[in-house]
């Protein structure tokens, strides 16, 4: 003969589904919490921009914002920044007060002393062994043609040529501007000083 079970003692189950869900996300949101961070230590380091660029910095390792940037650099700047791989990378300012598309690695093709710019001159003049660049970054006197980016960038063929000529040129990267942040780019396309595939890329 059945039982019957007194009403106060069946379960509700409202309650119970209630209950479940809250259980569920006091397990799942500490579980999410801990797999971000152990997702993110197995992916490569932010780059601070998109498509493989990089959040310039200023002197104090803040971000350039472009507008902020102008207002303070006047035509025919060029002034060093942070750029792709920590390099040293000249930001240029052209003479109608908008900022170049280009960015200039500032370590010298000879090397690898960082290249300070001088205005007066309107060159750059390596301080190491009396190298100048144009204020687009050729080599208008030597010695800079040896190759010394072996330091800072990943060893390619050109790397093992002995010299360059003359006509070297430092190397380029793109500077794009997104939502007011100047990013880097790595330049991979034709030199436009030289119409040639870049030595860098
Ligand atoms: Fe610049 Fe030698 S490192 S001239």
């Amino acid at each position: 003969m059945a039982t019957s079970i007194p009403a106060d003692r069946v379960p509700d189950m409202g309650k119970r589904q209630l209950m479940n869900l809250l259980l569920l996300g006091a397990i799942s949101l500490p579980a999410t919490g801990m797999l971000v961070p152990y997702a993110a230590f197995f992916a490569p380091p932010g780059s601070g921009g998109g498509g493989g660029g990089t959040v310039a910095k200023d002197a104090l390792g803040n971000d350039v914002l472009a507008s902020e940037w102008l207002k303070t650099h006047g035509p025919n700047d060029r002034t060093l920044t942070q750029g792709l791989k920590g390099d040293p990378t000249y930001l240029v300012v052209e003479n109608d007060k908008t900022l170049a598309t280009y960015g200039i690695n500032a370590v010298c093709t000879h090397l690898g002393c960082v290249v300070p710019w001088n205005k007066a001159e309107n060159k750059f003049i390596c301080p190491c062994h009396g190298s100048q660049y144009n204020n687009q970054g050729r080599v208008v006197r030597g010695p800079a043609p040896l190759v010394s980016s072996i330091l800072s960038i990943p060893l390619t063929f050109n790397h093992f040529r002995p010299f360059l000529s003359l006509d070297s040129f430092a190397a380029l990267a793109h500077a794009d501007v997104d939502d007011d942040k100047v990013i880097f780019v790595p330049w991979v396309e034709t030199d436009f000083r030289t119409g040639e595939a870049p030595w860098w890329a």
